[in-house]
């Protein structure tokens, strides 16, 4: 279905206008179906077999708990890629979502659903994640130089618990059931949106938005921090999303890359009950019960120069999810057939209920 549809969606524009400083021509956009859930973190924690807490990971099979530029190169050591451009092996991953069950103190892991938007034309089957590369959204200079291979970052900080505007672009869209499909409308992380978890129920679910900082000091490929050698662009989580304004330290102006994540919160996770007195049951992974340290880690891996030829021709021959001229892709079912076995394998927690978050994270 993914497939052909795709070709009939190219360039119906209106659900992107619909959100406002969204431009149809200014981003690429495409689904990611799982590689695998599991506790693996090659940038913050290159080499630990479990890491410390569970992520869920989309892009390519060469995925692996290190994964140093010296020795690995995605294009050429993945076999397969979950999301739907075959030049993509990046890795994209984030945290898991757990319901807290505030009468007994077990866990259940938050299932992943589709994004919706375009009748299901973004593939997120068996979970997933959406991907955003976006060129600037204002300015007049809307050049993107993508960077070299080996190049990684993380947006977020994991140790947030309160908001500081320190991680501008990450947040939570709380879905009414009649947005399920949609996503709602207006910019990511706009006035509705809440960089904690949602206070109230969220039946149509709950779309977290990570947004990346779009400007690179042009030459780190990382940094002790994962986060220094790149720098936000004025505009995002202001409702909008970058300008073409690179500051002076990072002035090479990068795609901004954006995730969106799909959690479904409907039915029994929704009940009025967990949310008296301004509290609420879910918890990140990392033990963050306020959703303030939402994080997400990226690694650079499209082949060859394919990237920066579908950013190049945004507005002419590449726009939201039709860049097919430019980019090879894969049938949706080939992407979900894309999957990783756990390397240190456990009990996530989908349809069983934990004693303790995967890796015993305290929640605090
Ligand atoms: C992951 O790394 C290990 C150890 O370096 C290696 O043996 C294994 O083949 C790698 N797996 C993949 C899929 O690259
Ligand atoms: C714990 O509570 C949840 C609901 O919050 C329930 O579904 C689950 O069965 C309970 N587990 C036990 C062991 O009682
Ligand atoms: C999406 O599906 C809904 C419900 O089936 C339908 O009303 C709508 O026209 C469809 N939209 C597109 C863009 O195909």
């Amino acid at each position: 279905m993914f497939w052909q549809l795709l070709v009939l969606v190219a360039l119906r524009v209106q659900d992107v206008s619909a959100q406002g400083k969204l431009g149809a021509s200014d981003f690429i956009r495409f689904g990611c179906s799982q590689l695998v859930v599991e506790r693996t973190d090659p940038l913050v924690n290159p080499g630990l077999l479990p890491s410390p807490h569970m992520h869920q990971i989309v892009g390519g099979n060469s995925f692996n708990v290190t994964m140093d530029p010296a020795d690995i190169d995605p294009p050429k050591q993945s076999t397969c890629t979950s999301c739907i451009y075959t030049e993509d092996t990046s890795n994209y991953w984030t945290a898991s979502i757990y319901f807290k069950s505030p009468e007994n103190g077990t866990f259940k892991r938050i299932p992943q659903m589709a994004n919706g938007r375009q009748n299901g034309t973004l593939l997120e089957q068996e979970g997933g994640l959406t991907v955003y590369y976006m060129r600037p959204f204002s300015g007049t200079n809307k050049k993107t130089v993508v960077p070299k291979p080996g190049f990684r970052m993380l947006a977020g900080d994991p140790n947030l618990r309160t908001k500081t505007g320190k991680a501008p672009g990450i947040c939570h869209r709380c879905l009414k059931a009649s947005e399920r499909t949609m996503g709602g409308s207006g910019a990511p992380c706009s006035s509705g949106d809440t960089s904690e978890f949602p206070n109230k129920p969220c039946p149509g679910g709950i779309r977290a938005t990570i947004i990346f900082p779009s400007c690179w000091d042009g030459v780190n490929l990382d940094s002790p921090d994962h986060k220094s050698h790149v720098a936000y662009a004025p505009g995002v989580g202001s409702g909008g999303l970058a300008s073409d304004k690179c500051p002076s330290t990072h002035p090479v102006r990068i795609p901004q890359v954006m995730y969106e994540i799909m959690y479904d919160t409907s039915g029994p996770f929704s009940d009025a009950k967990y949310f008296k007195d301004g509290k609420q049951p879910l918890v990140y992974s990392f033990g963050d019960p306020t959703g303030h340290g939402q994080h997400g880690d990226y690694l650079f891996g499209w082949k060859d120069d394919s990237l920066q030829r579908g950013m190049d021709a945004l507005g002419t021959k590449c726009g939201s999810e039709d860049c097919t001229q430019i980019l090879k892709i894969q049938a949706g079912k080939d992407a979900i057939a894309c999957t990783k076995k756990q390397q240190a394998p456990e009990d996530v927690g989908t349809s069983s209920w934990l004693k303790e978050l995967p890796g015993g994270m305290m929640v605090a």
